[in-house]
């Protein structure tokens, strides 16, 4: 162990148990002053990240929930966790593969949303610590049997979380099929660098290192187009305000009710696992800095938008509409219906990987 992960430390304590009787963990991960991450197996949320700002004083930057409850019931917008078996929309809950008609459930108006009603952020995962030379870190494994949610093959996931010194949190993931599959993993915190509770996000600033996403139809499902950042709201190529194009005259804006968009990553190449940074996210009094890079093609940028203050959150605070982003890496939505995007298609024998890297700094 070198010098930086000696003081870091791995631990486990009970979080609470699911209606069907299953003991759910806490994992608290800690380099201390730098970063703490505390995450369940249920759902593999991250439930709370905290670090300092430029005096030094810590924040949580993550909203969340105390206990178990809160991640266990309905309204639960995935805080945190790790979504899965498909992020984001298929249209119509329907797809070709090969010879074969998959039919999903649907559960965001005509679509199937972030792996349908019990995705793999509603599940107890298996877990372990494990510690190695340069980090230390917790292991979730899941499989998905055949037909979960109607998708075919048997999935069995790894998502590892893992500590890294000097302000990393990195997510390594995996996944093997016994029959042709789908799958689409995403991780989806809600981000406020000057804190949880600290209120709108719309100050925050953010580079998206992405000159084209892709634009949605009336349902959110991306037309098929690939369209120029360039002179939209959209263009987050130099670091700008969250808020400053949010409520533009735009119809994407509208159809996301502000932003809840793709954006294609710039320089992604099929067949590479190469971590490009993807965004960078600012806090303009805190100088909380976060920096995510990935190997995937898409990030997701979620302002937040369907948050409406009724959900009580950590500390009792009740999080209002776009007072989090979510930074969501992930293949491009509703790919099994779009030959032309990057594909997600997984096959017996293959395996399926991302890793995705979250760096907090503080800005001088
Ligand atoms: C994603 C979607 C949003 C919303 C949230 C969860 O980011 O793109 O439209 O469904 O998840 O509330």
């Amino acid at each position: 162990m070198n010098i930086a992960t000696a003081r870091m430390t791995a631990r486990r304590t009970t979080f609470g148990t699911t209606p069907a009787g299953t003991q759910a963990s806490l994992f608290e991960l800690e380099e201390p002053g730098v970063l703490k991450a505390r995450i369940t197996d249920y759902g593999g949320a991250i439930v709370g990240l905290e670090t300092p700002d430029r005096e030094g004083r810590l924040a949580d930057v993550v909203q969340g929930f105390d206990s178990l409850d809160g991640y266990l019931d309905p309204e639960n917008p995935y805080m945190g966790a790790i979504v899965g078996r498909f992020a984001n929309r298929i249209a119509g809950g329907r797809f070709r593969l090969g010879s074969r008609e998959v039919e999903l459930a649907t559960n965001n108006g005509p679509n199937s949303l972030h792996g349908g009603e019990r995705g793999f952020s509603h599940t107890v995962w298996r877990s372990e610590i494990v510690e190695t030379d340069d980090s230390v870190g917790v292991v979730l494994r899941h499989r998905s049997e055949d037909g979960d949610e109607g998708y075919p093959g048997a999935l069995d996931c790894t998502v590892s979380y893992q500590l890294r010194a000097g302000g990393g949190l990195l997510i390594e993931s995996e996944a093997t099929c016994d029959a042709t599959t789908v799958v689409n993993l995403t991780f989806h915190a809600y981000f406020n660098l000057e804190g949880h509770a600290a209120g709108s996000v719309l100050d925050h600033r953010l580079r998206i290192c992405a000159e084209r996403f892709t634009p949605l139809d009336e349902t959110q499902i991306p037309m098929g187009s690939l369209i120029a950042v360039a002179e939209t709201p959209f263009d987050f190529r130099r670091s700008k305000r969250l808020g400053r194009d949010i409520d533009a005259d735009d119809e994407q804006i509208q159809r996301g009710s502000g932003f809840d968009h793709n954006w294609v990553v710039d320089g992604w190449n099929v067949g590479e696992s190469v971590l490009r940074q993807a965004a960078r996210l600012e806090a303009p009094e805190s100088g909380r800095v976060l920096e995510l890079s990935t190997t995937e093609p898409g990030l997701q940028v979620y302002t937040a938008n369907f948050l409406d203050g009724t959900l009580r959150g950590k500390g009792g605070q009740s999080y209002a509409r776009r007072s989090s982003v979510c930074l969501e890496p992930q293949h491009f939505p509703d790919s099994p219906n779009q030959p032309q995007f990057p594909p997600t298609v997984l096959e017996p024998g293959d395996v399926y990987r991302q890793r995705t890297l979250y760096r907090f700094s503080v800005a001088p």
